[in-house]
Formats: structure tokens, C-alpha cells, sequence
């Protein structure tokens, strides 16, 4: 039997700072992403964890579909590097990148600098995509769908030559009567909701494994363990998805966890067991922990009417520069001038507020209620975990004692 692992999506924390002139573009709506919700879903303990077991199920090979960096500054590719090797030798882990690996142009170079042994053919003749290693009965095919995408895309593409070279290579493991495992980041078919993060040509790649075969898909990219199956020339072909194994446990999400598949068998007599691992038991206080960042996250949203605030006072600031009416008074006042009540007399006063004293007041008024938001929103967070924080606090004095 072998037993080969399948783990994915780690997106690995803490993002180092990164150089103010990476932050152009894609990097920098990633990263407003990073500090305002995804390093709380994303731990750096949860994967440590999960990590832990995984080595301690001894399997007899690792595969890592993607995902390892969040936004491919320079500075995450040295410490994902650091992470393969805990997990092993560029000999018996075999890692294909996801589309937070090729988050801009121009990061493939850093993918392959860095990881490159993990990614490597047997035939080192061979460079690109598709790789392929021969583990015991095992074919590992690895195929590279990320790219990169305009801010808020997460779509993957593998090109024509690619699934061409796919094609060959399904059909030579064949003949060999191999148990030929497919790596992808993006599943080969994705719901309407995901139509932005979809796999872009998954119907041309469905298209050659109905044609060609193959045993097992593995994939990441939804964070979800999944199974479908996908038409194949002889039996249908199974598609696993690995939830990502860094996230925290949140209602309505999969915990963090991996996939081991054991296989056994030959050429047309295989056995494939998929046994998902979801994260190892929590502790009453890491649940609370995870709440706590949930908590925040959800008070994030509250800050919203602040920026919906200050265009508002922007607008104050200009009409008192301008000596104007707000627009809306000034649409007010001409309709009243309009009616034929013309003059003071048809208007309340404040509506005949059009000097500039008036607006500055206006706009000082705007920040002054901004101000008593911005400092009224952390005392708001705070009273809403208290009752979170206080339970770890008594969860960790009890364990103190014991
Ligand atoms: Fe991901």
C-alpha cells in the first residue's frame, strides 16, 4: 500500500512587511485584504498543527496543491521554502502553485528560485509544466494554473500547450500501468458563484481527462474538502479538494485539515481510500481564540459609515472654500425660488445658510462627529469580546491551577 498525502493551501502567516514599492496594484488591495480579514482566518498554530499530524501519519509521499504565500512579496517565498522542508526532501514532497503564488507578473521568478526542486520532472531535461515524478505504483502529473490576474480575480488558465503535453503524458503512465495522480490549485469545474476564481479552460482540461483517464485529481483554492466525479474513458474519475491548512474553525467552514489517500492495487484492479483529517481536537480556549478573531472581523464592518463619512465632510470642506450651498439645499432652494416663493420669507432659516462660516461649521461639525466615531468604534469592539476575552482568561487561570 502507499499512502500518499494531500495538503493545501497554507497561505502562510505572518506576512513579512513588505517594500513599500512592492505595494503597487494587486499587492496592495491584497494586502489591505491580509490585515483586514485573512490574518485572522489564516494561523500561523492552527497550521503548525495540522503540519504535526500530518507527519506523524509517516506517509510515504506529500503533495502540496498551492497556495503557500498570500500576496508574493519577496519576503514570504524564503519562509514557504523553510515550511516544504519541514515537511521533507524536494525528493518526496511534489508542490504545484496556486494563484496566491503568482499573485503579480513577475513572481514566477521568485516560485522558481525558491521551490523549484519541488516542482522538478524526473527527467531534469524536462523544465515546465506538466512535471511528472514515478513515486512506487504512483505517477505524479503536476500542472501549474496560476496566474496572474487583475485585483479581485482569482481565475486560473492552463493554456493549450500544457493540456496538450497533459495528454502525452496521461497516455505514456498508461502504458506503463501506472496510478497516474493529477495536481492542480483550481478545481476543474467551479460554481456560478466562483465564476471569477474558476479554473478558465477546466472544460478543455475535462475534455482530455474524459479522453485519456486518469486515477486521482487533487486540488486546493476553495478551502473546502470536496469529492465530485468527472467522466472518464473507463470509470468515473475521482476529484479531491483540501480544505486549506491554515484556517481557523468558523461556523459554516471546514476546519483546517489535509487528505491521505492510500492506494493499492494494480493496473486496472486499483484501490484509492481518501481519508480527510479535519484539524486535530480544539481546546475549549482556541475555540474562543478563533471567536474572538471572528469578532473583531465582523466589528471591522463597522467601520464603514466612517469612510462612508468622510467624503461627506470632503464635500463640506469644498462648498465652504467655494461659498456654496451643499448640493442638496442648493436643489432645494432653487425649487423654492422656482414655486414663485421667492425670498427669505419661503424658506426656514436654516435653509438660507449659504455663508461661509456656516459651512466651515458644518464641516467642523462632520469631524468632529468622525472623530467621536473613530474613538467610540474600539471601546465598541472591546465591550463586544469582553465576554470572550474573560472566558479565555478563566480557561487559562484554570489551567494554571491544575
Ligand atoms: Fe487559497
Amino acid at each position: 500500500m502507499f499512502v500518499l498525502a494531500h495538503i493545501s493551501d497554507p497561505h502562510l502567516a505572518p506576512l513579512p512587511r513588505p517594500h513599500w514599492s512592492e505595494l503597487m496594484g494587486k499587492r496592495a488591495t491584497g494586502f489591505l485584504n491580509w490585515h483586514r480579514k485573512r490574518r485572522l482566518i489564516h494561523r500561523a498554530e492552527v497550521l503548525a498543527r495540522v503540519t504535526a499530524d500530518l507527519q506523524a501519519s509517516t506517509p510515504d509521499h506529500i503533495t502540496v496543491t498551492g497556495d503557500l504565500v498570500n500576496i508574493s512579496a519577496a519576503g514570504e517565498y524564503a519562509p514557504a521554502r523553510a515550511w516544504l522542508e519541514s515537511l521533507g526532501t524536494s525528493a518526496d514532497v511534489s508542490l504545484v502553485p496556486g494563484n496566491h503564488d503568482v499573485y503579480v507578473r513577475g513572481a514566477s521568478a521568485h516560485l522558481r528560485s525558491h521551490w523549484g526542486e519541488f516542482m522538478r520532472d524526473d527527467d531534469i531535461r524536462n523544465v515546465g509544466f506538466p512535471f511528472l515524478r514515478r513515486r512506487g505504483p504512483l505517477a505524479l502529473i503536476g500542472l501549474s494554473s496560476a496566474v496572474a490576474t487583475a485585483p479581485f480575480m482569482a481565475t486560473g488558465r492552463l493554456g493549450g500547450e500544457q493540456i496538450a503535453r497533459l495528454a502525452q503524458a496521461l497516455d505514456r503512465c498508461a502504458r506503463e500501468e501506472l496510478f497516474r495522480v493529477v495536481l492542480i490549485h483550481h478545481p476543474p469545474v467551479s460554481s456560478a458563484r466562483r465564476h471569477f476564481k474558476r479554473l478558465v479552460d477546466g472544460r478543455e482540461f475535462c475534455a482530455v481527462l474524459a479522453q485519456h483517464g486518469a486515477e486521482l485529481v487533487l486540488h486546493g483554492h476553495d478551502h473546502v474538502h470536496s469529492l465530485v466525479h468527472l467522466e472518464g474513458p473507463q470509470r468515473p474519475i475521482p476529484v479531491v479538494g483540501a480544505p486549506s491548512a491554515s484556517q481557523a474553525p468558523r461556523p459554516g467552514h471546514d476546519p483546517a485539515g489535509y487528505n491521505l489517500c492510500r492506494i493499492k492495487g494494480q493496473a486496472g484492479a486499483w484501490s484509492c481510500e481518501v481519508r480527510p483529517r479535519s484539524c486535530p481536537r480544539w481546546r475549549r480556549h482556541d475555540r474562543v481564540q478563533a471567536n474572538i478573531a471572528l469578532a473583531t472581523m465582523s466589528r471591522t464592518s463597522g467601520y464603514f459609515p466612517l469612510v462612508l463619512g468622510l467624503p461627506a465632510g470632503a464635500r463640506q470642506f469644498l462648498t465652504s472654500a467655494g461659498n456654496t450651498l451643499p448640493n442638496g439645499l442648493a436643489r432645494r432652494k432653487s425649487r423654492a425660488v422656482h414655486s414663485g416663493l421667492s425670498g427669505s420669507a419661503a424658506m426656514p432659516a436654516w435653509m438660507r445658510a449659504s455663508s461661509a462660516s456656516e459651512s466651515k461649521r458644518a464641516f467642523r461639525l462632520a469631524l468632529i462627529m468622525n472623530s467621536v466615531y473613530c474613538l467610540a468604534c474600539p471601546v465598541a469592539d472591546y465591550w463586544h469580546q469582553r465576554p470572550y476575552i474573560q472566558a479565555v482568561q478563566n480557561r487559562c487561570a484554570a489551567s494554571r491551577s491544575l
